[in-house]
């Protein structure tokens, strides 16, 4: 029988792999311009991390955690999404001690059991920032302002994307909104779907977040959270706001965005492509000013968000043709003859060893044939026929313009980088 993968789990291949290796060197460079450092988490966590921070009632912990005991019998999970596991570590490493805000970042594997579709996979993969330790609005901008900063960098343009921002209130609002938003849906029950009738007794906040269509028209009419903040919360989204406009970063409120997460706290947002259909969400995030001391650590407030690198790669792909393979080589030794064999095997490791990324053929083909195995992959061949070889030379090949010259070898094995440009 023939192994597949998983469903929803994909292989990504060398092809692919080189935009992905292009985007990961983008994401960490702009990351480190605001002063994030990466930080590396284990993609296996206690089930009981996702269920206390992210919610019981959320789709993510309530249908789509891999959660398995391992062989003591202790409940393991397969990490959903890494906020909760970054305060775990928070807290876990004592990182709050320093007493300054920690910055932190991620790349890596998430997983979840959803019905896999465009821009939706079982596991995916999440770059990420969090920022531990201020209550600041304008951290919350920062925040922003990389996520549309860091977009543009990857070569998305600023009209192809919108940022849906909401504030859902602090611990002393959410009580007053859940009961006006339990009291609205009550009258509409009939209306829902049966999830959502669950999630009316659980946390009516969550209905919020249903994408069935029979359900749509009920929260339409809902309540808006901003209807509810505190005094606080309101100066707090106020400020946010306000530099937003300074920095000239475009947003638009959208009262019924709560995001999926039961940790968030005021801030919630999301950065969406108008390229993406129903997916369109390249990324998340918010505030969790609660999350750290529902953790067991001190009071530390936060704020960050993730994106997904499929969906990015989806846009960035469905926007340009992607470009013929470039060379991945620098030179590709082309030996003729055996005696030329032998002495490239010796060249092959001097010139690796230089730093110089070569290779030869190991298949035996001819040599028409590996001229054009040279040709696509490297941007220069490196002949090693007897008659030269027996003078000690070599002659280099430049497969872009097609001219060649001989060179001595010894002088070409002391200084390659000269020789080639
Ligand atoms: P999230 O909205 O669940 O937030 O996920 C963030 C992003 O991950 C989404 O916007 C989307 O681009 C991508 N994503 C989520 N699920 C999938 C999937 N099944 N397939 C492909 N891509 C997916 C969080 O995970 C929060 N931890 C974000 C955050 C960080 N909030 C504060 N800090």
């Amino acid at each position: 029988m023939k192994v597949e993968s998983v469903r929803g789990m994909r292989d990504i291949l060398p092809e692919e792999a080189g935009l992905w290796q292009k985007l990961e060197n983008e994401i960490r460079s702009v990351f480190s311009l605001y002063g994030y450092r990466e930080i590396r988490l284990p993609l296996l966590e206690l089930a009981e991390l996702f269920s206390r921070t992210v919610g019981e009632a959320t789709d993510i912990v309530h249908k789509e955690m891999y959660v398995f005991p391992d062989k003591k019998g202790q409940m393991l999970a397969l990490r959903p999404e890494a906020t909760a596991s970054v305060v775990r570590a928070y807290i876990e490493h004592g990182l709050y001690a320093k007493g300054d805000l920690a910055k932190l970042y991620y790349i890596g594997p998430m997983f979840r059991y959803e019905k896999p579709q465009r821009g939706r996979q079982r596991q995916f993969h999440q770059y990420g920032v969090e920022a531990l330790g201020s209550l600041d609005p304008a951290l919350d901008a920062e925040v922003i302002d990389l996520a549309w900063h860091l977009m543009e960098r990857v070569g998305l343009s600023r009209e192809g994307l919108f940022l849906r921002l909401n504030s859902i209130g602090c611990r002393e609002d959410r009580p007053l909104y859940r009961e006006a938003l339990r009291s609205y849906f009550s009258g509409q029950k009939e209306k829902l779907c049966l999830d959502c009738q669950r999630r009316l007794e659980e946390n009516p906040l969550r209905i919020l977040d249903c994408k069935e269509p029979q359900c749509q028209g009920a929260i339409t009419g809902a309540p808006k959270s901003l209807d509810y903040l505190c005094e606080k919360c309101r100066e707090h989204f106020e400020e946010l706001l306000s530099i937003l406009r300074d920095l000239g970063l475009s947003y638009e409120l959208d009262p019924r965005l709560v995001r999926g997460i039961d940790y968030y706290t005021r801030t919630v947002f999301e950065l969406c492509s108008r390229e993406l259909g129903a997916q369109d969400a390249l990324l998340g995030g918010g505030r969790y000013d609660d999350l750290v001391e529902l953790l067991g650590g001190p009071p530390t407030p936060g704020v960050g968000f993730a994106g997904g690198m499929e969906r990015l790669v989806l846009v960035l792909s469905q926007n340009r043709p992607v470009d013929a393979e470039a060379p991945d080589l620098d030179v590709y030794l082309v030996p003729i003859g055996e005696e030329g064999r032998r002495k490239a095997l010796e060249i092959l490791a001097s010139l690796r060893r230089l730093g110089i990324a070569t290779d030869l053929d190991y298949m035996g083909r001819s040599l028409r044939k590996v001229m054009s195995v040279a040709a696509r992959r490297a941007r220069y061949a490196l002949l090693l026929g007897p008659d030269e070889l027996s003078q000690g030379k070599v002659n280099l090949k430049d497969l872009r313009s097609g001219t060649s010259s001989t060179l001595p070898l010894p002088e070409f094995l002391a200084r390659p980088r000269d020789f080639l440009s």
